[in-house]
């Protein structure tokens, strides 16, 4: 089966993190780690203050970015306070306010021609209306696969400056966007999460890091943990994070496989393919198609998402793949298109 449905990234991690798993000793299986004696809470969250050239504390880690979405609700809102999301949007956004008895706001995405786009009038209009708690901002986003452009999230930032401001960067393929770090000490209530699950192909290991903005003690001791965190989890996305070669030749592939599918499935009668900056492309096809293909796609076994969301009801979302795996997927397609032509 080639399973492209879950936004995973099946090339793998670089060989270097397998090398952290064959090095691990009883340091790190039987003793807890020792970062603290140093001044610090983990080598992971030092590691990341380096780069990013922000204080320590400033940095959460948690068990991938959903565990830190949930951590920023449970600290947050409160039971009938409000959550901003996209309508469209990963699905665990629609249904973790109701963890703590919080209820949603949903903001709309605008679809063009062949992308999404983010209507940050809209946003701020519905904002000064239902004054939400926090808000998420999701870029590039889940489903659609647009970002939300610079100037819109500063324009954001200063009007929800009572809210926390979560922009869930999970699906970055691209270098750390300067502007977002200089808003991060701008902006206390701003919040950025990112994952080592897509990009870094990490999903498995379950790690990811909040950087914070400055106004977010309350936060920081929440998502504390004393006795510290999985010590070969972070090692292995230390070795990723130094195995900048490996991933950026896999980035490339997937931004070459990307332009095919615009290319080779955008041509067909009744698709559309959105333009995408993650590693998944959103195809809308003709609805009366749907089952077939579907059942077309189950006996090649290929394994994509067909969508069954209100507003989103007849689409793909086709994870990028392996080279060798996008092919066979935009060949069954193709054969699929031809033959129900
Ligand atoms: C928008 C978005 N954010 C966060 C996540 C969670 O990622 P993680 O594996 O880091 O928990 C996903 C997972 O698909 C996602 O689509």
């Amino acid at each position: 089966m080639i399973n492209l449905d879950r936004n995973e990234n099946n090339y793998g991690p670089a060989p270097e993190c397998y090398n952290v798993l064959r090095r691990a000793d009883i340091e790190h299986l039987s003793y807890y780690s020792v970062a603290y004696r140093k001044g610090y809470k983990s080598i992971l969250s030092q590691r990341l203050s380096e780069d990013f050239n922000i204080d320590e504390k400033r940095i959460v880690l948690g068990y991938g970015a959903e565990d830190l979405l949930k951590q920023v609700v449970q600290c947050y809102l409160n039971e009938n306070e409000k959550l901003m999301i996209p309508s469209y949007s990963w699905w665990y956004y629609k249904k973790i306010a109701s963890e703590v008895g919080a209820v949603n706001v949903e903001y709309p995405l605008i679809k063009k021609e062949d992308e999404f786009v983010y209507d940050v009038e809209t946003f701020i209009k519905i904002y000064r209306d239902e004054k939400p708690k926090v808000l998420f901002i999701s870029s590039p986003n889940n489903p659609t696969g647009n970002r939300i452009e610079n100037d819109q999230l500063i324009a954001i930032l200063e009007e929800a400056k009572d809210s926390v401001v979560v922009l869930d960067e999970a699906y970055l393929y691209q270098d750390t966007n300067e502007l977002v770090l200089e808003a991060l000490d701008k902006y206390p209530n701003f919040i950025v999460l990112r994952t080592f699950s897509k990009y870094f192909a990490l999903a498995g290991v379950r790690i990811g890091y909040g950087l914070l903005g400055k106004n977010h003690d309350p936060l920081s001791s929440f998502a504390n943990r004393y006795l510290g965190y999985n010590r070969l989890s972070e090692e292995i996305a230390i070795a990723a994070l130094d195995a900048k070669e490996y991933y950026k030749g896999i980035a490339k592939k997937m931004d070459d496989d990307k332009k095919s599918y615009y290319k080779e499935l955008g041509k067909i009668e009744g698709f559309t393919v959105f333009k995408s900056e993650a590693n998944f492309v959103l195809v809308e096809i003709p609805e009366e198609i749907k089952d077939s293909l579907k059942s077309f796609l189950t006996q090649r076994e290929i394994n994509i998402k067909f969508m069954n969301e209100d507003a989103l009801n007849k689409h793909l979302r086709i994870t990028l793949g392996t080279q060798e795996e996008n092919r066979k997927v935009i060949d069954a397609i193709n054969e699929f298109a031809l033959v129900n032509a």
